[in-house]
């Protein structure tokens, strides 16, 4: 790639690497590379179904919902709050699609490979897709409607490593904050003081501008002096303590020019993201209690697992969907509306009569490779010896980011993400064999925590979401142009609607899931009443 284009490209990737998929998203948006158009406008308030919205002796329809994934699962459930029967069809023995917890016992047979199973000891989980949970996000509130207890959930920690090769040992995320604060506020101050800025800023704001970078980058107050030297904000050696102990601080500082050259600057970025910034949560015991809760409302003999679509009709009268069951049988399930609740990428190798233009926009969403490691320890060693409690590094190496637990405190032992990596990264770990995906990143582990990441492993699992069958992809990427196509499948195509976060401003996101079922239950809902 050449021009603007290709340093869009390079920097929507390093955007991505840093935020995850709802950053890159906003910013492909604001770059006016994704369908952005309605981004801005608020949407309706949320009306769930009611009983009585039939009357005059009428029924609600019947629905067949593909796929029990979020998306799927609160299609069935909202509608049933108006009586519609619903029928779900799941191709995997298990509910949830990406909302997957790993435990002990768990298998899975990876396309193309062999089978995993989690060997990982009691009480001991890996959230393997969403695993955290902004405050803003309508999941939480689906957590108190279906009764399931949350707790925190340590996305950024001061005290958590950024790790690049070429730095060598690990600096603690707010070492490297204070130098950017420092140095940035610096640079910003002799600025200001040389009148660099004098057509920005007013006198009162130059004044006001280096009250604020004083304190924001803990850099000297005089014009003679707006020096960043490090100080207590980087951390210590030594820390502070008794009587004489002043503690000594971590150095050396590295100059300005050393600190831009290491790049480190550039891994905190994600502390400021709308969906990832503050403090998040997680269910207790697992991300799927959630799944748990849905499935147990909408009721588990709506739901036949194993079931692979084959065919969608949509008549005139109804629709027919042809599937395969459990056992391999070709069935029919004819419902008045489907609701379409699967991968996109999954969708468009599906046989049906909706179209070329469906089908074509169905193929414009990119799946990405996505690859996420439980590896269970006998000690807390990120505990006990680095003093990490839950939160994230940050790291160059092919592992991406390593995540501390968040539950377990002080127990015995915990399951720690020994990566959470995309693309390039995620194939290539992807091709291995599990075992060797987990012996390579507990090399490269090693190379930030020492020798426990090794010695202390209990076992791991390892998943590639580009290999998880029925799934094949963490989430997906549209690309330049495809407004269009994202505007036609998020209306119905005859009696079938599409479902799922792909379909959202939030992709990646629980969140966007449950926001895509809800307005696909308003439209279904509202067409079914006036019928
Ligand atoms: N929602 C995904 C995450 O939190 C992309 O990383």
């Amino acid at each position: 790639m050449t021009g603007a284009y290709g340093s869009r490209r390079e920097f929507l990737r390093t955007v991505g690497v840093a935020g995850g998929a709802g950053m890159l998203w906003a910013t492909m948006g604001a770059l006016g590379l994704a369908p952005d158009a309605r981004a801005a406008q608020p949407g309706p308030a949320y009306v769930p179904p009611r009983a009585g919205d039939f009357t005059g002796g009428r029924k609600a329809p019947r629905v067949v919902v593909l796929g029990a994934g979020i998306a799927g699962l609160t299609t069935a459930y909202e509608l049933a709050k108006a009586g519609y029967q619903c029928r779900i069809l799941e191709a995997k023995p298990r509910p949830g699609g990406r909302n997957w917890t790993v435990r002990s016992g768990t298998e899975e047979r990876e396309l193309g490979g062999g089978t995993q199973r989690a060997e990982f000891s009691a009480g001991q989980y890996l959230n393997a897709g969403p695993a955290r949970i902004a405050q803003h996000m309508v999941t939480l509130d689906y957590c108190r409607e279906l009764g399931v207890p949350i707790e925190p959930f340590a996305n950024q920690n001061g005290d958590a490593y950024v790790h690049l090769d070429q730095v060598g040992a690990p600096l603690r995320h707010r070492t490297v904050k204070a130098d950017a604060h420092g140095y940035v506020s610096e640079l910003l101050a002799k600025a200001v003081d040389r009148d660099a800025l004098d057509k920005e800023l007013t006198a009162e704001d130059r004044e006001r501008l280096l009250a604020f970078l004083g304190d924001f980058g803990a850099i000297g107050k005089r014009a003679d002096d707006w020096a960043y030297r490090g100080g207590p904000r980087r951390g210590y050696r030594v820390p502070p303590g008794a009587a004489g102990v002043t503690g000594e601080p971590y150095g050396p500082l590295p100059s300005l020019s050393e600190y831009l050259a290491r790049g480190t600057g550039r891994y905190l970025s994600f502390e400021v993201d709308y969906d990832q910034a503050m403090m998040m949560f997680q269910p207790v015991g697992g991300m799927d209690r959630i799944v748990r809760a849905f499935v147990d409302r909408v009721g588990e003999r709506r739901i036949s697992y194993g079931s692979v679509v084959r065919e969608i009709r949509d008549r005139a009268a109804g629709v027919e969907v042809r599937y395969t069951d459990a056992r391999g049988r070709e069935r029919v399930e004819r419902a008045d509306f489907c609701v379409a609740a699967l991968p996109p990428h999954v969708l468009a190798r599906t046989a049906h009569n909706l179209g070329s233009a469906v089908q074509s926009a169905l193929r414009t969403p990119a799946p990405l490779a996505v690859g996420k490691l439980g590896l269970e320890y006998r000690r807390r060693w990120w505990e006990e010896d680095h003093r990490i409690y839950g939160g994230i590094t940050e790291t160059d190496l092919p592992l991406t980011h390593v995540w501390y637990p968040s539950h377990g405190f002080h127990s015995e032992r915990g399951v720690l993400v020994g990566y959470y990596h995309y693309r390039q990264d995620a194939l290539d770990f992807g091709k291995l064999a599990p075992r060797e995906r987990i012996a390579r990143a507990v090399a490269l582990g090693e190379r930030i925590h020492g020798p426990a990441h090794r010695e202390e492993l209990a076992s791991g699992f390892a998943v590639a979401w580009h290999r998880i069958p029925h799934i094949e992809g963490g989430w997906i990427e549209w690309p330049e142009n495809s407004v269009a196509a994202y505007d036609l499948l998020n209306e119905p195509a005859g009696r079938v609607y599409f479902a799922g976060d792909w379909l959202t401003h939030y992709i990646g996101w629980q969140a966007g899931a449950i926001g895509s079922a809800r307005r696909t239950v308003s439209l279904l809902h509202e067409r079914s009443v006036r019928a």
